[in-house]
């Protein structure tokens, strides 16, 4: 059944009011920065105007496929994932609703965006297989270790403890893409974050359950989890969009580290819960977990007339390019001189490239003991000698 209809959800001042950050009013200035659409992803994404997201996470059905009641060995029936909407009446079926959900992000993904899809050992490699079909190019595949994980009950196999996280830029050739590097050094004690990720599963009182007391949603999501895709690969204000959102988790988060975001869920049933969920933020109170990337160190300036003037490279010395069909003379003021004229070593090199820049530092090579070396080691040389950083 479709519950979407676009006249009721989709109103132009709050949609223009997410994807361009210029709120109509104050109240919907709130829905805009987090807002779930009921209705099927399949029907809403089309609706979304092209190239609009930073990153979407998905979190798609898994077909698990499973065939019969599970039992612990009390006897006590297992709580597995057994709903409608994770059944699929075959792999053809369930490939061709991946292939077209997966199209449908892929329009809306900003040129420097990213999506992360989590999934098991049911269907992460058909996913994976369709995403490259579509043009993806997989940047990670991130294991989630759930360091409590339900037993293999019957001990017939290994406890599956792990879900894999696909990681993608929209294509090969995309440059720009958003990693936050030093906020994932922070939340690893200052060492570079790896692809496997240890976190639990999500219990206790951050699991939401209904009104007798069984789990609101069989698959939420931890926190943590998102936290970490959600501070890696977006920043402050920008848009994130979870076409499958259930009960809010991504949406939640993404409100926490002050991000907008777009929650797509077919049940409103979860709906109902994500949207209690996301009124119960107050977002003054996370402050402390918004870690933001510091910019790149830049370091301090060395000019070629540095280096001539403390004898690191010698007037009327020659410098090549790399494969010596250019050279050129080092003047006393750090400018060098060939048939193309007097210039930078940039400028002379860009000239000789038929480039709009080039960095001469990389360009050019000096001679030393009948081997070529790169200009560069000189200036790296000198900053270390002098204390540059
Ligand atoms: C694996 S769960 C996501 C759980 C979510 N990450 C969380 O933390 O609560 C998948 C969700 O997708 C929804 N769903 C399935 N097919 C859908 C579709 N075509 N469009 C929108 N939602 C869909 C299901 O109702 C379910 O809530």
């Amino acid at each position: 059944m479709n519950f979407y209809s676009a006249p009721k959800y989709l109103t132009i001042g709050i949609m223009q009011a997410i994807l361009e950050k210029s709120p109509c009013s104050q109240a919907e200035a709130d829905i805009a920065n987090s807002r779930i659409y009921t209705g099927n992803c399949l029907d809403i994404l089309p609706e979304l105007p092209e190239k609009s997201v930073k990153l979407i996470f998905a979190d798609p059905p898994y077909n698990l496929q499973l065939k019969q009641e599970l039992y612990r060995p009390n006897q006590t029936l297992v709580d597995g994932v057994d709903d409608i909407w994770d059944q699929f009446s075959s792999f053809e079926n369930y490939d061709e609703f991946t292939r077209q959900w997966l199209s449908a992000c892929r329009r809306v993904l900003a040129d420097d965006g990213t999506i992360w899809v989590i999934g098991s050992y049911h269907n992460i490699f058909r996913v994976g297989k369709i995403m490259m079909d579509l043009g993806y190019w997989i940047l990670n595949d991130v294991q989630w270790h759930k360091t409590n994980p339900m037993p293999n009950f019957r001990g017939v196999r290994f406890t599956n403890a792990t879900e894999t996280l696909i990681w993608a830029k929209k294509s090969e050739k995309q440059k720009k893409y958003t990693f936050n590097h030093q906020v994932m050094k922070q939340l690893n004690d200052g060492k570079q974050m790896t692809s496997v990720w240890h976190i639990p599963l999500c219990t206790g009182t951050e699991r939401i359950k209904d009104e007798h007391g069984k789990k609101a949603h069989s698959t939420q999501k931890p926190e943590a989890l998102l936290q970490r895709v959600v501070l890696s690969s977006s920043n402050e204000g920008d848009l994130v969009l979870d076409p499958f959102s259930g009960s809010g988790t991504t949406c939640a988060v993404a409100k926490k580290l002050n991000r907008r975001s777009i929650g797509i869920e077919q049940e409103p049933r979860y709906v109902e819960i994500a949207e209690n969920r996301l009124e119960s933020i107050n977002s003054d109170l996370f402050q402390d977990i918004r870690l933001t990337e510091p910019p790149p160190k830049r370091l301090q300036r060395v000019s070629m007339q540095q280096l001539v003037e403390a004898k690191y490279i010698q007037e009327k010395q020659c410098l090549y390019s790399k494969d010596k069909t250019h050279s050129a003379t080092v003047l006393s003021d750090g400018r060098i001189q060939n048939s193309m004229g007097i210039g930078s070593i940039h400028k002379i090199g860009a000239l000789l490239k038929n480039t709009e820049g080039c960095n001469g530092w990389m360009y050019w090579y000096y001679e030393e003991e009948g081997t070529l070396k790169l200009l560069d080691e000189k200036r790296i040389l000198y900053r270390e000698n002098n204390g540059i950083q």
